[in-house]
């Protein structure tokens, strides 16, 4: 059988975890796959997870803390996983795509419209596969989400909110993810949800929002330094799509004592709840002649809902990885499911799910809030993604400046 080659490029939190897509897509019997190399910067690290992939895989990859020595070196390596933190993310890509690599890349794409269309354009001029790796559409409820809304039982839509909104003054994750130039968690989890929005009612057009930062001082889990942020660790905004349907957006978070969030579809015939991503939560679908749950949507759908082979082979029958079944194995389901996607995207010549166009439509609807926010007016998509608007951005692609040579 004809395997891809891939090399982990960054091995930390979610590096980790793409690990443990490999594993579950070679327990659930998928072989296309060979986890070649692993590069991180940090010896320790690398080698940390290859003993890890060993154990789950079977074979010891090889472990670079360069990726211009593994692009030079290492033959069997086909493409590259890159699960770096987001300010690297273009330089990696354009080197592995100059090395001859088809390229999967962690969410956001890139940091900015500018750097993300340079990964664009690298890949479609060398003819390379770019996927970007988003995961929280790959699950069962939003794949049954996107079956309603394609059956048309809802009829015309009209709004579609997705708000999450609960938290503390703690460091989520990482430092870097409280800071405008390496990526603040304002950009990086609307990014998820900008994708949810297209993946089911399709292209953003017009944006109105702004960022915010709403706890001014972060502590440390480990009780060391607080840290002051200067990216954004909120976003609210209104959007409107091209199917015309208005879009409330929110992710804060913030606020003591309650956390809520809220997935919701509205329109003229009937309404449809979707349960938070990766959770085993029912599907609510309200019609006029009742409310059906879960499966019973599935059902209700009959042939409309078909699940791909992959995704029920790591997730179940119906996606979702099943009731009470450990938060980790679903996520390495859906990890599973956006990895098997890009090497059958590499192998068997065709486009992947989200292909970098696609990452960077989902990274400039949020950067269109922020550029709203700061413009004090309504942007349009389009004027983000075609360079025409982009004051927010700047300070971020300063430091850029001479990475990426045309
Ligand atoms: N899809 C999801 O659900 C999800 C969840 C968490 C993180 N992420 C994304 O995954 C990416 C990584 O996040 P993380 O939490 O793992 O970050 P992290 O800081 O834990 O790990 C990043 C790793 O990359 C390594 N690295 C940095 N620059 C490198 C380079 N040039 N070459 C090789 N290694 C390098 C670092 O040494 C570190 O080990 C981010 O883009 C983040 O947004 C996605």
């Amino acid at each position: 059988m004809e395997k891809l080659g891939v090399a982990l490029v960054g091995a930390g939190f979610m590096g980790r975890r793409h690990l443990l897509g490999y594993a579950a897509l070679r327990r659930a019997g998928y072989e296309r796959i060979d986890v070649a190399a692993i590069v991180d910067l940090d010896a320790g690290t690398a080698n940390a997870r290859a003993d890890e992939a060993e154990e789950l895989l079977g074979t010891r990859p090889r472990v670079y803390t360069d990726l211009g020595a593994m692009l030079a070196m290492d033959g069997n390596v086909g493409a590259v996983d890159i699960v770096t933190d987001p300010r690297t993310h273009h330089t990696i890509a354009v080197d592995a795509i100059r090395a001859g690599r088809d390229v999967i890349c962690e969410k956001p794409l890139a940091l900015t419209v500018r750097t993300g269309a340079q990964m664009v354009t690298e890949a479609e001029r060398a003819g390379r596969v770019l996927a970007t790796a988003e995961n929280y559409r790959r699950g069962g409820s939003n794949r049954l989400a996107r079956a309603v809304i394609d059956s048309g039982v809802l009829g015309d839509l009209f709004l579609f909110r997705e708000v999450r909104i609960g938290g503390d003054d703690g460091v989520i994750l990482s430092p870097w993810r409280h800071m405008k130039r390496s990526g603040s968690i304002g950009l990086d989890m609307p990014i998820h949800y900008a994708d949810i929005v297209e993946y089911l009612l399709g292209p953003v057009e017009l944006v109105w929002g702004r960022g915010f930062i709403a706890e001014p001082v972060r502590h440390p889990a480990d009780g060391g330094e607080p840290i002051a942020p200067d990216g954004e660790d909120s976003l609210v905004a209104a959007m409107t799509t091209t199917s015309g349907v208005d879009v409330h957006l929110a992710y804060i978070p913030s606020g003591r004592g309650i956390g809520y969030g809220e997935r919701v579809l509205h329109g003229r015939n009937g309404s449809l709840q979707i349960p938070p991503d990766r959770s085993d939560g029912d599907i609510v679908l309200h019609l006029a002649d009742g409310t059906r749950r879960g499966q019973e949507v599935a059902a209700f759908l009959g042939d409309r809902f078909q699940l791909d082979p992959v995704t029920a082979a790591v997730l179940g029958p119906d996606g979702t990885g099943g009731k009470g079944a450990p938060w980790g194995d679903v996520d390495a389901g859906h990890l599973a499911v956006e990895l098997a996607d890009f090497a059958d995207a590499v192998l068997d010549g065709r486009p992947p799910e989200v292909d970098g166009a696609g990452g960077l439509r989902a990274l400039a609807v949020v950067h269109a809030a922020f550029e709203s926010g700061l413009l004090g007016r309504a942007v349009h998509v389009d004027e983000v993604l075609t360079g025409a608007v982009h004051a927010y951005q700047d300070d971020i692609d300063a430091q850029f400046e001479t990475e990426v040579e045309a």
